[in-house]
């Protein structure tokens, strides 16, 4: 099977530009770079020319309109980093770009098992002139510094000279929307210039960022074949940019091959930047063609463990292949950084981190390259320490507190009533912690950072919640759902700090067992009375319920609120954070997203399937789902509530978010959550997998239009296909063992490689 995405279009439309920028962006979890393409766009049409180093970011102003006490009046940015894509083609005089002449053919393609963008152009110059054009992309895994662009240039039916103008810019700005609450403001450009260098046609510039003191090097080099007559780089000083000049007379049907090798390196993975850009550069230069076989052996290895093919219905299918490249594109693996909510593709969110990862994104990691998923919570443990600062500063005396939304660990939502009030983030990083434990048993782990990241997370909860007439509660908190703010007892927070504060008690447990809780203890001061108060406060918990309606209210008051009439609302108002002032929707019942139900998705033990299956249909008379992490959760349910056509339903184009712009913002940047969403949808809905203490547990069932359904997953270090087709699904062993696997059927154990667990799929 090819995992190949393309659109053949005549000509983008203003729209679809920008849209196609994000769709065919190269990203390799360090770099990312937009799909803009090489000669520009016209003056009037949207483009954002960005390229994104993981992790690297300015420091910005934040103002408060009025001045509140220990809110945060800065917040991390991620930087537009260089612009490395400019390739002006001048064919025997004629310059090429898309928008003159006409466009015999093009097609842009995305070709996932590669690992490459391409763009097939034949064009047909003002003058007659035609000529084939190829612009390859590519970010490299092995490489993680490279983004190479390689074109191939074909006069059809001319011989002449084939002029290059290729541009390398340091000095960019990033994008600006000030109509758009979830873009930057205003744009200006964040970076001064840090020293350049010209040597052997390369050119290096470095910059640094004004506020962060965060430095950068980019260095660009080409080679060319046939070889040019007179080739040239030269540098601007006053706009510290540079540009490759060349030109070559071309024989009829006689192809020209420019590559155009561009490194990345910041100080925070590289120390000295120049240095490491020339070394990553000699480490690169000319290997062209063995970094494309690189790249396709990297992502063959990542198709063995991640592919979950979609039978019967191949839109689906390939949208899923998509969102799970995304997915391995955006994560950053280094332990320095993490996932952004819109990966390397673009600058909605202003590449901060959320909870998005530890919720919607690590189970896939877990799942198929735990070793990845243990990097995205190493970052987690590298910034454990400004979250404990975090705690303080709002006035809490042990324990950490994640903040909302950030790059290098600092507080950096704006709005804090939607934001740092998520302190759900705390027990959502805590359920990551413990899921990644589940599934691996990686003891070294839960011993070096696990353990003391569920302790200081609990900690938290100590200090927001209290104990009043024999119930724990948690007041003044914002759950997911971002359209009610500022409640007490949310369920979805209740139940991940209750979780949370069982699994730091099981965490000392497991290293009394090992014999090494004494030392860790005593390194982080904990006492028994302290475990112990944990406990008393996970089992005394307050979970709202509502006798009358029999269903988890989503806090104390939400149910006293009138309910906001979502069907007389004209459809040009979703989504309602964009039309309504935030304290009216705040005072009706409208969900924006998935929260007791998602709370019932995680934790299903805390409430009865009558009161799930109650709940669930409350919320979605109520819920718009304006966010895009919401259907996939609604999905989920519905699958374990054996509403087939609600699951599918809510599954719907939700795999298609992208590629359909369904939410109409795909220009700003991809949308990694929900991407992970629709695979939970899929693993953990239709093939009801749970990873259990003691094994494995599916529950099966496959939606109408899909003929079958398969993925593979690791458990414990051992290897496990799920297969569904013709009625009937297998989970068969491939390596390691034994397994526990248990079926609506049966229990079996998988003790070697082939056993296999099968039934009857319902
Ligand atoms: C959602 C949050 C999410 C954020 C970033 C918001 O629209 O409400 O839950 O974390 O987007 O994806």
């Amino acid at each position: 099977m090819q995992r190949v995405y393309s659109v053949r279009s005549a000509q983008p439309t203003h729209d679809q530009l920008a849209l196609q920028e994000t769709v065919f962006h190269n990203a390799n979890g360090y770099l990312g770079v937009r799909g803009t393409l090489e000669e520009g766009a016209p003056r009037g049409m949207e483009t954002m020319r960005g390229a994104y180093v993981n992790g690297f970011y300015e420091t910005v102003p934040m103002k408060q309109a009025e001045r509140l006490t220990h809110v945060r009046e800065e917040k991390e940015s991620m930087i537009n980093a260089a612009d490395v894509q400019g390739v002006r083609l001048c064919l025997a005089g004629e310059p090429f770009s898309q928008w003159t002449g006409e466009l015999l053919h093009c097609e842009r393609l995305l070709d996932m098992d590669r690992g490459v963008t391409e763009r097939h152009v034949i064009w047909r110059s003002p003058q007659g002139r035609e000529t084939k054009l190829l612009f390859r992309r590519m970010a490299s895994f092995a490489e993680p510094s490279l983004f190479l662009i390689d074109c191939e240039v074909t006069p059809l039916n001319y011989a002449g000279e084939v002029e290059v103008e290729s541009t390398h810019l340091a000095l960019v700005k990033n994008y600006a929307n000030p109509n758009d609450p979830r873009l930057a403001g205003e744009s200006e450009c964040h970076l001064v210039p840090a020293g350049s260098l010209v040597e052997d046609g390369t050119s290096y510039l470095s910059v640094r960022t004004r506020v962060s003191g965060l430095s950068l090097t980019t260095g660009v080099r080409h080679a060319m074949e046939p070889p040019p007559q007179d080739a040239r780089t030269v540098y601007d000083s006053a706009a510290h940019a540079a540009a490759f000049r060349a030109s070559v007379a071309l024989e009829q049907g006689q192809p020209l091959r420019l590559q155009k090798y561009c490194v990345f390196s910041d100080e925070r993975r590289h120390g000295d930047t120049l240095t490491a850009a020339r070394q990553a550069m000699a480490g690169v230069f000319g290997r062209a063609e063995a970094l494309y076989r690189a790249q396709q052996e990297t992502l063959a290895a990542f198709w063995e463990s991640a592919d979950t093919t979609i039978l019967g219905d191949s839109d689906a299918n390939l949208s899923m292949q998509f969102n799970l490249y995304q997915l391995f594109q955006s994560a950053g693996r280094d332990g320095l950084c993490s996932i952004a909510a819109k990966g390397l593709s673009g600058e909605g969110y202003e590449g901060h981190y959320f909870w998005d990862t530890e919720m919607y994104m690590m189970p896939f990691f877990t799942l198929t390259m735990p070793q990845l998923a243990r990097k995205l919570l190493g970052y987690r443990y590298r910034t454990l320490e400004a979250a404990r600062e975090n705690a303080r500063l709002l006035g809490h005396l042990k324990g950490a507190l994640y903040p909302w939304r950030t790059i290098d660990g600092r507080e950096c939502s704006g709005y804090f009533l939607a934001g740092t009030a998520q302190y759900h983030i705390v027990g959502d990083i805590a359920y990551a912690v413990s899921a990644y434990y589940n599934a691996t048993g990686d003891r070294e782990y839960l011993i070096a950072e696990g353990a003391e990241m569920l302790l200081e997370t609990a900690r938290l909860w100590m200090g927001v919640g209290h104990m009043a007439q024999g119930r724990f509660l948690i007041n003044c908190v914002t759950g997911p759902d971002e359209y009610t703010c500022l409640v007490n007892n949310n369920y979805y927070t209740n139940a991940c700090a209750k979780n949370n504060l069982e699994q730091a008690v099981r965490a000392a447990q497991l290293l009394e067992e090992w014999g090494v809780y004494g030392e860790w203890a005593a390194r982080l001061g904990v006492t028994r009375e302290e475990l112990d108060g944990f406990a008393c406060a996970a089992e005394a918990m307050y979970l709202p319920y509502d006798e009358t309606l029999g269903i988890n209210p989503q806090d104390d008051s939400f149910l006293q609120k009138p309910v906001w009439d979502i069907a007389a609302t004209p459809r040009d108002k979703f989504p309602l954070l964009l039309n309504y002032h935030p304290l009216q929707l705040y005072r009706y019942q409208v969900c924006k997203q998935a929260d007791t139900v998602l709370a019932h998705v995680l934790f299903e033990e805390l409430a009865a399937k009558d009161v799930r299956e109650r709940s669930f249909r409350y919320y979605e008379k109520i819920t718009t789902h304006d966010s895009s992490l919401s259907n996939c959760i609604f999905c989920i349910e519905a699958c374990r509530l054996g509403l087939r056509r609600e699951a599918r339903a809510y599954f719907g184009d939700s795999v298609k978010t992208d590629l359909l712009n369904t939410h109409g913002n795909s220009k700003d940047g991809i949308h990694t959550a929900n991407m992970g969403g629709c695979y939970m949808a899929v693993v953990n809905g239709f093939a009801g997998l749970r990873l259990c203490a003691d094994g494995v547990k599916v529950d099966p069932f496959l939606p109408e239009g899909w003929t079958g359904l398969r993925f593979s997953f690791q458990y414990r270090g051992s290897r496990l296909r799920f297969e569904m087709a013709d009625g009937r699904y297998r989970v068969r062993l491939l390596a390691g063992g034994p397994v526990s696997v248990l079926t609506p059927e049966r229990a079996c154990r998988l003790e070697r490689p082939g056993d296999e667990a099968e039934g009857k799929t319902r």
